[in-house]
Formats: structure tokens, C-alpha cells, sequence
């Protein structure tokens, strides 16, 4: 079993098709099929189902697929690793979530270029869970994000939790309101915009709930109800199911900044992080909330067995802006095993 034979089964595999893989993978289509005849002659297994169309895999195929697709993504991620090793690359790749970007990060960059006059640096707008790949494959050196991530490749350190603001059009009842409760919220529509959702562990479920509202609508959206054990996994839900409310309606939209486009537009209510708060102010209102502990929380992300050398410094520019701003904050570092 060769490295060849093993690309040319997960071309297969994922392009149902034999002309569409030897394209893919720049062989002929005999060379291709040859590949696979030998892999599964090698192994004693059939692992395509050749008498359909689209392409189908065996059972043991898609057993074999699922492990030796993990093995293979792996295997390109040490290469990539190794190679960046043995020879860093002089520009810091930052990968980030645009949540960020409305906050410190212009400002945190800034400063490392002060503390670092000679560095390089590329920003790369990319979702939470996407880091993790890009990470793995060299396209990013560091991601900022705001959901934790378990990967055994990853390392991850909490640099602060910011609290959330609800936004509100400026027409609304409660837009002049300062310190608002999300019990007084929950009667509104709740456009929700988060792409990635919880990871199940760090949800609750509404069992807990305890302020049920009453609604004659019918097109009601936030339909978890209260005897489901599933979790919720929206962050934003998660937070008001963890004050036992459910929102009177949902609307989910595929971004942020659309999210406040519409409650600009007067069809909703959000939570944001408060450095969004910003944003389209003509239209509308932020507004804090008495609750302390609702907040969104901002991770740093890295590999754990290569740290770009430039990171230290990275960190440094970010504690150096916390303490500028008076923000809090828990020290942490990384730990290079490179
Ligand atoms: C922050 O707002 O704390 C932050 C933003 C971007 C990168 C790092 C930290």
C-alpha cells in the first residue's frame, strides 16, 4: 500500500467518478484504476462498488475512507509542519473572525509593528472552525476566534471575555433603556448570525427554563420547548436559556453585519460583543445589560508543536493593549515544544 494508491481511492471516493478523480489527480484514467486495483488487491478487499453510477463505496470502503482520510490529512499537516520548522516564514499569517476586526485588532497590529518594526504580516478573514484547518495546513500561523476547539493539533489560550451588548433599532421602546434585563428582551424578534454553534459539553437545555412567554404567533421560531432534552447549541439561545427564557421568535441570518443591517431596519433585536457597538449608530441603539456574565468569549489559537517565532511578540502587543485600555485580563503563554 503506497501513498499514490491511497490518494487516488479518496479522489474516487469523494468525486464519485473515475474521470473525474484522474483529472483531480493528474493521472490517466487507466493509471487510476490500475491504482486502486492493486490497493485492493494488496488489502483482499473490494472497497468500490463499480456496477453503479454514480460510484459507490463498499461498506468497508466507506470504513476505510473515513479512517484513512483522517491518517492522510494528518500526514499533510506534519509535512506542512515540518517544512515551516525548518524554515519559518518571515510574514505572520493572522487568521481572524470579523467580530475582531470591529475591536482591538487593527489596534493590537499596530502595536506589535511598533514593538517589531521589521515584521510581516497577512490578516485572513476565515470562520472560528475553519482555523483549525488552515492552522493545520500553513495557511494561518495564528487564529483569533471566539468558540474553543478541542484538536489534539491545536492550542488554544482564553485571552478575555467581552461582554455583549444588545442592539436595538433606534425606534424601539426599550432603545433608550441603560442596563437591560434579557427577560425584558424576549418579546422581540432575536436575529441570530453565529455560523459555528457550541460544542455540545458547554450547553444547557431547557429543561431549565422558568419564564415561559405566551405567544399567539404562529410562525414562532425559538421553538425549543421546555420538555426537549436537546441541547441548544446557538450561542445566543444558549444565553438566554441560561436565564430559563426562550425567545419569542428567531430569524438567522448568515452574518453579522446583516444581522445589523436588519435590526438597523427595524425588524429585530441582537446581541453583539460591545466593540461592534460602532456600528450603523444613525440607526441603532446598544445598550449594556445587567447581567455580568454574559459575554463572548476571545481565544487565540495556535499549533501546538510549531509556534511561529513571531508570536511572543504578538502576545505581548495584545497584554501591552489590554493594559493601555484598563481591560482585564489572565496572563497565559504558550508553550513552544518545537
Ligand atoms: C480583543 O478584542 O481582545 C482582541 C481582538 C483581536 C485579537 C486579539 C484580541
Amino acid at each position: 500500500m503506497d501513498l499514490k494508491q491511497l490518494n487516488a481511492f479518496i479522489a474516487v471516493a469523494d468525486l464519485r467518478s473515475f474521470s473525474a478523480a484522474a483529472t483531480k489527480t493528474g493521472l490517466s484514467q487507466p493509471s487510476l484504476s490500475r491504482l486502486l486495483k492493486q490497493l485492493e488487491t494488496d488489502m483482499g478487499v473490494v472497497l468500490i462498488d463499480r456496477y453503479h453510477r454514480p460510484l459507490h463505496l463498499t461498506e468497508a470502503g466507506s470504513f476505510f475512507y473515513d479512517k484513512i482520510s483522517t491518517i492522510l490529512t494528518e500526514i499533510d499537516t506534519v509535512t506542512s509542519m515540518t517544512q515551516r520548522l525548518s524554515a519559518p516564514s518571515s510574514v505572520l499569517n493572522i487568521g481572524f473572525v470579523p467580530s475582531v476586526l470591529y475591536g482591538l485588532l487593527p489596534e493590537i497590529i499596530a502595536t506589535l509593528k511598533q514593538f517589531s518594526p521589521d515584521i510581516d504580516v497577512n490578516l485572513k478573514d476565515i470562520s472560528s472552525y475553519q482555523q483549525m484547518d488552515a492552522l493545520k495546513s500553513g495557511e494561518i500561523d495564528i487564529g483569533f476566534g471566539r468558540f474553543a476547539h478541542q484538536d489534539p493539533w491545536i492550542q488554544q489560550i482564553l485571552l478575555r471575555h467581552e461582554r455583549y451588548v444588545v442592539a436595538l433599532p433606534k425606534s424601539h421602546p426599550l432603545a433608550n433603556v441603560r442596563k437591560q434585563r434579557l427577560i425584558d428582551l424576549a418579546n422581540n424578534r432575536l436575529i441570530l448570525y453565529h455560523q459555528t454553534h457550541l460544542p455540545v459539553s458547554s450547553t444547557v437545555t431547557t429543561e431549565t427554563a422558568t419564564h415561559k412567554l405566551s405567544t399567539s404567533r404562529v410562525n414562532r421560531a425559538a421553538k425549543h420547548d421546555a420538555s426537549s432534552s436537546e441541547p441548544i447549541t446557538e450561542p445566543l439561545l444558549h444565553l438566554f436559556a441560561q436565564y430559563g427564557i426562550s425567545p419569542f421568535m428567531t430569524t438567522t441570518v448568515s452574518d453579522l453585519q446583516v444581522a445589523l443591517g436588519l435590526v438597523a431596519a427595524g425588524e429585530g433585536i441582537t446581541l453583539v460583543p460591545a466593540s461592534l457597538q460602532t456600528v450603523r449608530t444613525e440607526q441603532i441603539s446598544y445598550q449594556r445589560l445587567v447581567h455580568e456574565n454574559v459575554t463572548s468569549p476571545i481565544y487565540l489559537h495556535t499549533l501546538k508543536d510549531f509556534v511561529h517565532p513571531k508570536i511572543p511578540d504578538l502576545l505581548t502587543a495584545i497584554y501591552h493593549v489590554y493594559e493601555q485600555r484598563g481591560i482585564t485580563y489572565r496572563q497565559q503563554n504558550f508553550v513552544s515544544q518545537a
